[in-house]
């Protein structure tokens, strides 16, 4: 039996957040769920209907760069841990609006950091910071990511996750703070904004429209089924040792133009249309600046410490996802509302 605890997720109500609080919601009856979300355009409380009623889960709308706020939650509901995945995180915005990221990544970060540095005097509350494999750079042909890979941020996304993480680990060492990081590859799954490639990808298919893919498409990324995300957050919150970091990945490199041609195929046969039908709505357009050119994670420090492998091979879990969007349609609409459309329009139409 697990101890009684009040975990504060920040960013709950987004793609990775909600997923974990699902399964921390589920799975652990004796603990107190608090999902602390800004809602900004990528939160979204449809996507956690399924444990709203649920007696140890709660929402409280908050904003982790207000002290107010922050010291709100952390007195009312008597916080004792907090799994941080609040974030601005798409690359694309960063580059347009650096500020915003370093506003919610650094400053936001660090006005948490505060707060649990003046609330808790014990070792056993626990700061989990979520982070990316994105601060080690970008990778060529060959290697990997691990734990001992020096810092090597390119855009103003992935230095402010780095920064982030750097502050999270000076509060550990200056002030004592019982922490633990992950930094992760690219997640796909259910309910992910459809501002990242896969959705995108699956819901211009879907609607006849251009795919775009930048410069060559021969960029690499490795993807990681969501749910094998959450289960690792599990793992390593309750079984990481304090003051340690975690690489997560998927062992699963796809190019953006192999992966694209994937998702083609599934969406093409989940709609009846003929094979490969939707190969002509690609479109090469303009490159990202700064694109980093691979990312690729070593997770056996995950795997041999805390037995962590992921659950479903590459083709099952995107065979599952592309069914999800397919079968979420309403979903699909709400999101990509007028907001969206104006975001989609600066973002692709004179690329
Ligand atoms: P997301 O953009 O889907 O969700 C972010 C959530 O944070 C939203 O619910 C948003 O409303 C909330 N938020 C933003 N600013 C806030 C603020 N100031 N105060 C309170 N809430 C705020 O992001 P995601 O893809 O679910 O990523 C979650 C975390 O995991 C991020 O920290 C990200 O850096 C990290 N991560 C993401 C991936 C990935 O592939 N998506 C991979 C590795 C790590
Ligand atoms: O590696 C982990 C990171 O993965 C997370 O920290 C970030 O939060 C998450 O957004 C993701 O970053 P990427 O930039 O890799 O993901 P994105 O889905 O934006 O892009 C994936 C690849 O596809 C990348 O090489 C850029 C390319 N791309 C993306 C979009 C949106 C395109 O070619 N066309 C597009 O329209």
């Amino acid at each position: 039996m697990q101890s009684k605890k009040n975990i504060l997720v920040t960013g709950g109500a987004g793609f990775i957040g909600s997923h974990l609080i699902k399964l921390l919601v589920n799975k652990y009856p004796q603990y107190r769920i608090i999902c602390f979300d800004k809602l900004t355009y990528a939160g979204n409380l449809e996507n956690l209907t399924e444990v709203e009623t649920a007696e140890n889960y709660t929402f409280v709308k908050g904003d982790i760069s207000s002290e107010e706020n922050v010291a709100k939650v952390f007195h009312e509901e008597e916080v004792t841990d907090v799994i941080h995945l609040a974030a601005e995180s798409h690359v694309d915005r960063s580059i347009s609006n650096p500020s915003q990221f370093i506003e919610t990544n650094v400053l936001g970060t660090t006005t948490l950091l505060n707060e649990a540095k003046k609330s808790w005097s014990s070792v056993e509350n626990l700061f989990y910071h979520v982070s990316t494999d994105e601060v080690f750079g970008s990778l060529g042909k060959e290697g990997f990511f691990n734990e001992e890979t020096s810092y090597d941020p390119k855009s103003p996304y992935s230095a402010s996750k780095a920064a982030s993480d750097h502050i999270v680990r000076a509060y550990g060492h200056t002030f004592g703070l019982s922490y633990v990081i992950s930094n992760c590859s690219n997640n796909y799954g259910a309910n992910q904004f459809p501002e990242k490639l896969i959705p995108l990808v699956v819901n211009n298919i879907k609607n006849s429209k251009p795919i775009p893919l930048y410069g060559t498409g021969d960029n690499i990324r490795d993807w990681l089924w969501v749910g094998d995300h959450v289960r690792a957050i599990d793992e390593i919150f309750h079984k990481g040792k304090r003051g340690e970091t975690y690489c997560v990945g998927g062992e699963n490199e796809w190019s953006n133009l192999d992966l694209v041609k994937l998702l083609i195929h599934l969406t093409d046969k989940h709609l009846d249309r003929k094979e490969g039908s939707s190969l002509g709505l690609i479109k090469f357009v303009t490159d990202r600046a700064g694109h980093d050119f691979r990312y690729a994670v070593n997770s056996r420090k995950l795997m041999e410490e805390l037995s962590w492998k992921p659950s479903l091979t590459p083709e099952e879990g995107m065979s599952q996802t592309v069914s999800w969007y397919m079968e979420n349609t309403e979903w699909m609409s709400r999101v990509t509302n007028g907001i969206y459309m104006d975001y989609y329009h600066k973002q692709y139409l004179k690329r």
